[in-house]
């Protein structure tokens, strides 16, 4: 079979892809159907945080597979709760409630926050901020969410209620809240929008509005949760915790999941009925996660995450071509003087190496676990086609 021309005849073209069929991984390397060998430092946008392949995890998920691989939420099983003891142990949180996305992660907050308010204030106060430049989903709710024009085409009418805040402007911020807000929902560093971390000032004064004006907090950590910026949250970064986390991406190492950690405060707002899932919580996908967490808590793990990401910063800084480098931990952003982020990634594929764009910038997310022989390889090829 030809699975290029299969693709494009039979699956709905919504990607821009790269001509590379891949076959298999392992740890941060994987092969084509060619047998061409790349170094991973892209993670599937930032998913397979373990790696491809991780023993461990394989093994989890393949006896969770041949044992029970899914119930419905009307019942209940030992992955499911053994995970949600851990999210909340490890972060804090007190409840959370299981999506399969980065998008219903979004979904479920966007619901929760409203009707957080709904119950204690009533009609009206249904308004959430959102940052310009944001990216929080592509389903109706979460593209209206997302604060960049280029989003609002096409599918109208989008969902209404949704204000943007240009990000770190506490001016503007303070000029769109009213009675009507019952929400602020910020990525502490933009990913898709070009890896752009929020400003400390600007995250304290959305946690002292909210704080004061019983708004609700969100942080979308779908893609900067689970130990990629070398905490397990980002949040802890600035020193804030959201009313509400969001994740999916990393959580379960390559499965679909998504999961929406709830404070006490809000955690018992979804009641029976309010919200649900078919394959949210997904015994498979819940057992990949108890794993990726068990990795993430053993000792050393995270601080391996910000000794390799000084690594990368340390020979990237070296590089003339280089004029920004931006994020935090393993989530970087590359800005560049002369060269384009779209040709780069092209030539780094020509050379074995995977990488991802984010607006003009060249970003990396390599796994977790990137072994050391892996990082420098792949820095070779990046540095050499930025030298180039
Ligand atoms: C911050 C953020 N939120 C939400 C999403 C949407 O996640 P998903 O594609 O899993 O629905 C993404 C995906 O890139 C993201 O980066």
């Amino acid at each position: 079979m030809n699975i290029i021309e299969e693709t494009g005849q039979h699956i709905m073209s919504t990607y821009g892809r790269s001509n590379v069929v891949l076959d298999s991984g392992n740890g941060a390397t994987c092969e084509d159907t060619v047998k061409r060998k790349y170094i991973d430092f892209g993670s599937g946008i930032g998913t397979t945080s373990l790696g491809f392949s991780d023993s461990e995890w394989a093994d989890a998920v393949c006896a969770q597979v041949r044992k029970l691989q899914h119930t419905s939420n009307l019942f209940y099983h030992e992955p499911q709760a053994q995970l949600a003891k851990m999210l909340c142990e490890m972060t804090g949180y007190s409840k959370v409630f299981y999506g399969n996305s980065g998008a219903e992660a979004n979904e479920c907050a966007i619901k929760l926050a409203r009707k957080y308010s709904f119950d204690k204030y009533g009609k009206g106060r249904h308004t959430i901020i959102t940052l310009v430049n944001s990216f929080h989903g592509r389903t109706l709710a979460t593209l209206s969410a997302t604060g960049q024009d280029v989003f609002h085409d096409f599918f109208f009418p989008f969902v209404e209620g949704f204000r943007y805040v240009k990000a770190n402007d506490i001016e503007d911020l303070h000029a769109n809240l009213d009675e009507t807000v019952c929400a602020i929902m910020v990525e502490y560093i933009q990913g898709e929008g070009g890896v752009k971390p929020l400003e400390d000032a600007f995250v304290k004064e959305i946690r002292k509005i909210c704080d004061e004006k019983d708004i609700l907090m969100i942080a979308d950590e779908v893609q900067t949760g689970i130990g990629r910026t070398g905490k397990l949250l980002a949040g802890e970064h600035f020193g804030c915790m959201a009313d509400v986390t969001t994740l999916a991406k990393g959580l379960a190492g390559g499965l679909p999941i998504g999961a929406c950690l709830a404070n006490e405060k809000c955690a018992d707002v979804l009641g029976k009925g309010a919200h649900g899932s078919t394959f949210g919580g997904n015994p498979v996908a819940c057992a990949g996660a108890v794993k990726v967490l068990e990795r993430l808590a053993q000792d050393g793990m995270l601080e391996s995450i910000t000794r390799k990401s000084d690594q990368i910063r340390s020979r990237l800084s070296e590089i003339s071509e280089i004029s920004d480098i931006s994020g935090k931990g393993m989530m970087i952003g590359i800005a560049l003087k002369t060269k384009k982020a779209p040709d780069v990634l092209q030539q780094c594929l020509e050379n074995g190496l995977l990488v991802l764009t984010a607006k003009d910038r060249v970003r990396l997310l390599p796994p977790l676990t990137i072994s050391e022989t892996e990082l420098q390889d792949g820095l070779d090829i990046l540095c050499k086609v930025l030298e180039g």
